[in-house]
């Protein structure tokens, strides 16, 4: 994090980002990651594609923007990560810092093994045809497997992580990814035009595309609302702490629209590559939405890498290779926030820390990846709550599920009241008129003061009725 700048913060001296784009650059590697490229898509796919995807870009310009502003704003202010912000104004106020922190040591589990399945995949395309990753049942076979491999890549992912946060080397690895953003995007648009050759692709493209109104759902706008904190990496902790490296004379709002743009540009990148291909390999929309979950980016790029012969194995292996990269940068991130949870929180050495995160990530990660092996059929859901509506949720889904359905908006929730009504929008507004005029100011209140919170608890409100079957929505 340290560019060699400092700025008196509450406790002393606090490194500084070198400017916008230090900041820009360090939210967007920590904001880009599996939630564009794994979990945007499936998500998309499940819930009606345009339908989803427009619910999905309505919220990250209002409420998204809203929350971003006033996260980093906070942090800011305060020179404090997630828990000594909201502490700052009162210790009464501390426990919405710590909900928050909460959310990255959910998070963080299942997203290492995700991350290990892409690196399984990116090694993978080095010792194996092509074909071989697409054939049926491959991925399958590979994440029930009782041999331990799973296991292996997650160890393996987790030790990059923690080796990359020991060394300190996370500004080399978030410089590394200005090349290599470009590089996924570019590798993005050429596999959606390959994969727009493909018959029955132009379904998929209207299916993604086309918004079908009759599809908007609670369910979705609760998926949607999860989605778009998870993926600009908004309650939980990361962007208050992030906020506070920002220089005070930098341009607040317009970095976080920078973000907003680039992150939400790269999901709907990824759906376009994701989708149509998934339409034209299972054959209908209807298919492709019953059946779309964590696997998905994992079965239909595969398949379109092999058609491409010989080709194949370098372009999956270079695909898979960019994702590992952006995954990496975002584990690192939640890793990071994790890590400065304990240190803060127990007052106890980064070092020790590190260990402590270590041994509690790698446990709760074994625990997801047996749900998918060794305990398959566990239902979490149904076993704690007895809701049946779930009884296909593996302990991923439902780590999942626990985050960004329920902790995630609680946490922007109680954030918007805290900004709101308590410190009140205007102390941020003067932090972000600091450094330049916020000229999405009106935006910005009525958003945090009213709409946000309101239409939250609504949509919470409605979700839990549905899903314990007291209204159908
Ligand atoms: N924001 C990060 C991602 O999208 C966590 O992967």
């Amino acid at each position: 994090m340290a560019e060699g700048k400092t700025a008196k913060g509450n406790k002393g001296e606090r490194a500084l980002f070198s400017g916008k784009m230090g900041f820009v650059l360090a939210a967007a590697a920590s904001a880009v990651g599996l939630g564009n490229m794994w979990r945007f898509p499936y998500l998309a796919a499940r819930y009606g594609g345009g339908s989803f995807l427009i619910v999905y870009i309505i919220l990250v310009i209002t409420f998204g923007f809203a929350l971003m502003i006033a996260e980093t704003a906070l942090g800011r202010l305060t020179r404090k990560s997630v828990i000594g912000a909201y502490s700052h104004f009162g210790k009464k106020f501390a426990f919405i810092g710590v909900l928050a922190a909460l959310v990255p040591i959910i998070i963080t589990p299942y997203y290492c093994l995700i991350g290990g399945w892409v690196t399984k995949y990116m090694v993978s395309y080095l010792t194996m045809p092509a074909s071989a990753l697409a054939a049926d049942g491959f991925f399958g076979s590979f994440v029930t497997s009782t041999s331990g491999e799973t296991f292996l890549w997650l160890g393996i992912f987790i030790a990059i992580v923690v080796l990359v946060i020991s060394l300190g080397v996370k500004n080399g690895i978030e410089r590394v990814n200005k090349v290599l953003m470009p590089m996924l995007i570019v590798m993005a648009v050429g596999v959606f035009i390959y994969a727009m050759t493909l018959e029955g692709a132009l379904d998929g493209l209207k299916y993604y595309l086309v918004p079908d109104f009759s599809k908007i759902s609670v369910n979705l706008v609760v998926a949607a609302m999860g989605q778009m904190f998870f993926s600009l990496s908004l309650a939980m902790g990361i962007m208050v702490t992030y906020g506070s490296y920002f220089k005070k004379d930098d341009d607040l709002e317009k970095s976080v629209r920078r973000i907003e743009i680039f992150d939400t540009g790269i999901a709907i990148l990824a759906g376009l590559m994701i989708i149509p291909a998934a339409v034209a390999v299972t054959g209908s929309p209807d298919a492709v939405a019953g059946n779309a979950g964590p696997g998905l980016m994992f079965g239909i790029l595969p398949s379109v890498f092999a058609d491409l012969g010989g080709a194949g194995r370098i372009v999956g292996f270079i695909f898979f290779a960019l994702v590992f990269f952006a995954a990496l940068t975002s584990a690192i991130s939640l890793f990071e926030t994790c890590v400065s949870i304990f240190c803060d929180g127990a007052k106890i050495s980064r070092a020790k820390s590190i260990a402590i995160c270590t041994g509690l990530i790698m446990v709760l990660a074994i625990v997801c990846n047996l749900g998918y092996n060794a305990w398959i059929g566990l239902d979490p859901m149904y076993s704690l709550f007895g809701i049946g509506e779930y009884q296909s949720m593996q302990i991923l889904d439902f780590m999942d599920f626990i985050s960004n359905t329920i902790l995630m908006p609680i946490v922007a929730l109680l954030t918007c009241i805290f900004v709101g009504w308590i410190i009140k929008p205007k102390k941020i507004a003067d932090e972000v008129r600091e450094s330049s005029k916020f000229r999405s100011e009106k935006l910005f209140n009525v958003m945090i003061k009213f709409i946000a919170p309101i239409f939250t608890i609504l949509i919470l409100v409605f979700y839990v009725l549905n899903t314990i079957g007291a209204i159908v929505l």
